[in-house]
This record gives C-alpha cells, sequence and structure tokens, in this order.
C-alpha cells in the first residue's frame, strides 16, 4: 500500500478541543478561532454541537457561533448533532455535515449519550434519514474503538459491527476514534483493516487522542494502511467530558508539521494554525499542548529578540 499524497485534516478543536473547558469560553473567542481556521485554509471544522445543554454547557452557544463565523466556500463547517433535536437546531443554523455518534462499547454509549448501542442506532435513523432527504452530509462517529474507560478491552468485531451499522444508516464518511488515546499501531492497523472490510477505506477516517502519547504513530500506522483522513485539535486542546483523565486530540500543528515533512499535502497553512493555536491557549489560559507550535513559537520570539532595533 502507497501512502496517500494528500491526507484531509479535520480540525475538531473548536468543538472536541472546547467541550471540556469548565468556564465558558466567550462566543466571541469561539468565532474568532473558528474565522482564524477558516484563513488557515481547513477544507471541515467541526464547529458545534448540538447536544443538551445539560449535559455539555459549554456547546450551549452553537447557533450563535454558527451565525457569527465567516464562512469560507469549499470549506465544511459540521456539527455534533444526537438526536433530531440536535439535527433541527444544526440545519436551522446551517451546518454543512451532521455527525451522529455511537460507541464500540455499551458501557460509554450508556455515559455519553444515555442509551444502548442498539437504542443509538434506532435514534440516529431519522437523523440519518433527514439528513439525506435535505442532501446535508452524513458523518458517524466510534467512540472507544481502541478501548473504554468502563469496559477496557474492545473487540474488533464491536469496532466492525458498529461500521456496519453506520454504513447502513448512510454515512458518508466513518470515524474511528480512540476516546482515551490507548490504542497502539499494530491494533490500530487491524481495527482500520477490519473496517475497511466494510466500508470504503478512503472515506474512513482516524480520531485519536494523545492521551498515552501514541496519535502521532497512530497516524502513521493508519497511513499505511491507506488512510487518509485524520482529526486533530489545534493546540492539543479538549477530552470527552464523559472519559475522565482522557486528553485532547492529537495537536493539529505536529500533524502537519510531520505530513509536511513527509511531503503529503494537506493544504494547510502551518504557521497560520501555530499562530491559532497561541491565541486560544492564551485566551482560555492553558499551556499549549502542541510540540510543534511550542518549539516555533520560540523560534519566532527568538528570531525576533534577535533582529536590530530600528532606528
Ligand atoms: P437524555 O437525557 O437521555 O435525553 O440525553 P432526553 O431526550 O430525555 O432529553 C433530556 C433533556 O435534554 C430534555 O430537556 C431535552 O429537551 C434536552 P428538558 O425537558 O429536561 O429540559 N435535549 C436536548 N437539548 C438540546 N439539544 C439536543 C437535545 N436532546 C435532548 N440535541 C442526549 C440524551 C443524547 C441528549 C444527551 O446524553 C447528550 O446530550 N449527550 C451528549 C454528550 C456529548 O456531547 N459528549 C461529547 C461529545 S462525543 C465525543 O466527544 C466523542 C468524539 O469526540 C469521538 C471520540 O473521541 O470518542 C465524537
Ligand atoms: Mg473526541
Amino acid at each position: 500500500m502507497t501512502m496517500p499524497n494528500y491526507v484531509k485534516i479535520v480540525e475538531v478543536g473548536p468543538r472536541d478541543g472546547l467541550q471540556n473547558e469548565k468556564a465558558m469560553v466567550p462566543t466571541d473567542v469561539k468565532v474568532a478561532l473558528i474565522n482564524q481556521l477558516t484563513d488557515a485554509g481547513f477544507v471541515n471544522i467541526e464547529a458545534a454541537s448540538f447536544v443538551s445543554p445539560k449535559w455539555v454547557p459549554q456547546m450551549a452557544d452553537g447557533a450563535d457561533v454558527m451565525a457569527r463565523i465567516q464562512r469560507r466556500a469549499g470549506t465544511l463547517y459540521s456539527a455534533l448533532t444526537p438526536n433530531m433535536k440536535g439535527f433541527e437546531g444544526a440545519i436551522a443554523a446551517g451546518a454543512d455535515e451532521v455527525v451522529i455518534f455511537g460507541a464500540a462499547s455499551e458501557a460509554f454509549s450508556q455515559k455519553n449519550i444515555n442509551c444502548s448501542i442498539a437504542e443509538s442506532i434506532a435514534r440516529f435513523a431519522p437523523v440519518a434519514a433527514a439528513a439525506k432527504e435535505q442532501g446535508v452530509r452524513l458523518r458517524g462517529s466510534i467512540s472507544c474503538a481502541l478501548g473504554c474507560p468502563y469496559q477496557g478491552e474492545v473487540p474488533v468485531s464491536s469496532v466492525v459491527d458498529v461500521v456496519r451499522r453506520m454504513r447502513e444508516l448512510g454515512c458518508d464518511e466513518i470515524d474511528i476514534a480512540d476516546t482515551i488515546g490507548v490504542g497502539t499501531p499494530g491494533r490500530v492497523q487491524e481495527v482500520m483493516r477490519a473496517a475497511a472490510a466494510e466500508f470504503a477505506l478512503d472515506r474512513i477516517s482516524g480520531h485519536f487522542h494523545d492521551t498515552y502519547g501514541q496519535a502521532l504513530s497512530n497516524i502513521l500506522a493508519s497511513l499505511e494502511v491507506g488512510v487518509a483522513i485524520f482529526h486533530a485539535s489545534v493546540a492539543g486542546l479538549g477530552g470527552c467530558p464523559y472519559a475522565k483523565g482522557a486528553t485532547g486530540n492529537v495537536a493539529t500543528e505536529d500533524v502537519l508539521y510531520m505530513l509536511h515533512g513527509m511531503g503529503i499535502h494537506t493544504g494547510i497553512d502551518l504557521e497560520a494554525v501555530v499562530r491559532a493555536g497561541d491565541y486560544i491557549s492564551q485566551a482560555i489560559g492553558r499551556a499549549n499542548s502542541s510540540r510543534v507550535g511550542r518549539a516555533l513559537l520560540t523560534k519566532w520570539a527568538a528570531a525576533s529578540d534577535a533582529a536590530p532595533a530600528c532606528v
């Protein structure tokens, strides 16, 4: 299998990255972040979640965020939609893609969306049908594909089963998500190959949280089996409110640095993403978790200190 020469990066920082923040992030900050990411050249940004505000208060301003961002033609702005109420909110807000999110683990499904896997598929069915009817792109996300914080091991067959059900619902793209970042490259390849036996490989994505520091290796392992879509979060922000201790997604800056270094195109301006990562880290008062972001910011600061003063 040859490596892809183009990779689509789905920037999930504004949603996965911010959803776990305890203090409310002002809507203006979310909008400014998405606008900076748009300018950096992403073709897909996960911008909001239309979930219960009691479950995830940080995402309650999704409609406002979507109304105020400056959209770029060619960029899809996605939103999470666990049920019809979420779907209606997302469509009213002009989402280009809706995301139904299930799990390969029964225990996580209960904790995250308060129902069994089978019940979740039944809830997703009308969302999927409505998305198809309205011509809106439909993505399916499968949490705990590499392990579960409650149940531990997750059999590959459980992942494959949900991939099949999401395919039957008509998903255009399916995310294999390592919610708690426990996967390692060999297992990741096994899961990706098994998923690809059920669904087109070029529409499967890798969504890796970096809790155990395995995410970049897992991306490389996925590239080796032909996966060419990855999710990443600017400055490595984030975590899942229903997966305690899970850290953010792999940092977008680190993924871009690796891919560009390998000669793989993304169409994204790394330096612009580093500046966006610096902006959001300062705005929410968090250390920047991107190694590449920190390295480049330090290098730029040193270069500007060394520059002769203007006279
Ligand atoms: P429930 O309590 O079983 O739902 O929650 P319900 O239908 O009984 O409704 C309860 C209340 O929520 C009602 O309000 C509904 O109106 C309201 P009340 O009558 O009590 O005032 N409600 C809603 N409000 C706004 N938008 C909606 C909505 N639906 C119901 N869409 C539910 C079920 C799915 C709603 C809930 O469990 C929920 O919102 N869960 C979301 C959890 C979440 O957002 N988790 C993080 C995102 S997933 C993730 O991060 C993983 C991912 O990154 C991949 C990975 O890394 O693994 C994608
Ligand atoms: Mg996630």
